[in-house]
């Protein structure tokens, strides 16, 4: 079963956006396995988006994401990783599409919400930089037959 790292960035979280979005990806059928409300260091932020370092928004990603408290989450399912960023929406928000998180939700490109890995790779080294093994729970979930 394929797993994806999400974080509702500090925009989403002093929104009360974090309902609305758990309950997107409940609703879609996924499965919560981890979570946490947490304030990111530096370091993590900068191991976190090191394949975007040198361009001309990291310090103020970098920034941004350090600001506040963000909501880390571990989810898991079939093809979660292309169905989440999918339901988040483009990262220019003039692209994101009504119906997804940013569509719906963000007006500007740098304040957009929440973060989703985009490949295998990148979810297991970003679930690895924010969880340890013992705070990820594996557990049967009745309805998954239904999905
Ligand atoms: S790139 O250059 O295409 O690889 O970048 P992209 O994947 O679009 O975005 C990488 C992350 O940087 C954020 N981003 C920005 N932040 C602040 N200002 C500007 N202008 C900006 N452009 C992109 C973008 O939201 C991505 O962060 P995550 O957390 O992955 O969404």
């Amino acid at each position: 079963m394929e797993k994806t790292f999400l974080m509702v960035k500090p925009d989403g979280v002093q929104r009360g956006l974090v309902g609305e979005i758990v309950k997107r990806f409940e609703q879609k059928g996924f499965q919560l396995i981890g979570s946490k409300l947490t304030v990111i260091s530096r370091e993590q932020a900068e191991l976190h988006y090191a394949e975007h370092k040198g361009k001309d928004f990291f310090e103020r990603l970098v920034t941004f994401i350090t600001s506040g408290p963000v909501f880390a989450m571990v989810w898991q399912g079939e093809q979660v990783i292309p169905l989440s960023r999918t339901m988040i929406g483009k990262t220019n928000t003039l692209e994101a599409a009504p119906g997804t998180i940013r569509g719906d939700f963000a007006v500007h490109t740098h304040l957009n919400l929440i973060h989703g890995s985009d490949s295998p790779e990148s979810a297991e080294r970003e679930i690895s930089n924010f969880f340890k093994s013992d705070e990820l729970f594996e557990y049967n979930k009745v309805i998954q037959q239904w999905i």
